[in-house]
């Protein structure tokens, strides 16, 4: 049984997940004015996934933070060269520069139930193969005009179904998609 391979990402409205550097300071701070104690759903998410897979740019980015937010739970970080793993994360990081396909047909194969694909190349790289089966995106209230782009170009249209939404009192609004297959 193939693993469900799932999306969860916040983006501003106009549909980026960072700034043209990488720098997500606008996320950091509409997370300020979020009430203590509320995270849209992201625990619970978590809790259901058993293997994150990221690009290169999403793993840099979290070393960055005072701490690694992901626990024990394993981490392949896709690259096209091998990376450097410090030493403390050896036990759960590892890279692979595999194609979507293969990656979760291996991981499939080890067991991984529900994998947490994060990082717009790869999500795009993921949706254009036709691995994604359901995307939770959090809309920020903020325009940046530029940016890395959470979707890109795709070889055809990839049919959606609203299976959710929520919206925040203090401003987001997340929006729940299943991807239809064979559409
Ligand atoms: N808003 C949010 O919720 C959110 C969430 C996550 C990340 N972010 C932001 O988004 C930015 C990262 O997104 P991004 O679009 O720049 O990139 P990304 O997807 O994190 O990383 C792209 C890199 O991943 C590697 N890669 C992906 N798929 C691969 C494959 N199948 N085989 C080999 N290598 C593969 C390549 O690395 P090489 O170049 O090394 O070959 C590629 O350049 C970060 O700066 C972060 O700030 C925001």
């Amino acid at each position: 049984m193939p693993a469900q391979v799932s999306v969860f990402i916040a983006t501003s409205l106009d549909g980026f997940i960072a700034r043209p550097d990488g720098a997500i300071d606008w996320l950091n701070d509409a997370n300020r004015r979020v009430p203590a104690g509320e995270d849209c759903g992201y625990q619970v998410f978590f809790d259901s996934v058993d293997t994150l897979v990221m690009g290169r740019h999403t793993f840099e980015l979290v070393l960055s933070f005072d701490d690694w937010p992901y626990g024990d739970k394993p981490v392949v970080v896709l690259s096209s060269r091998p990376i450097a793993v410090p030493a403390a994360l050896r036990a759960s990081v590892t890279w692979s520069d595999e194609a979507p396909a293969a990656l979760v047909a291996r991981l499939s194969a080890a067991g991984a139930q529900r994998l947490y694909v994060d990082g717009g190349v790869t999500i795009q790289r993921f949706l254009a193969a036709g691995l994604i089966e359901d995307l939770t995106m959090t809309l920020i209230p903020v325009l940046l005009g530029e940016g890395r782009r959470l979707f890109g170009p795709l070889a055809g249209d990839v049919p959606l179904r609203l299976a959710g939404s929520r919206v925040f009192d203090f401003g987001f609004v997340q929006l729940n998609y299943r991807v239809l297959r064979g559409a």
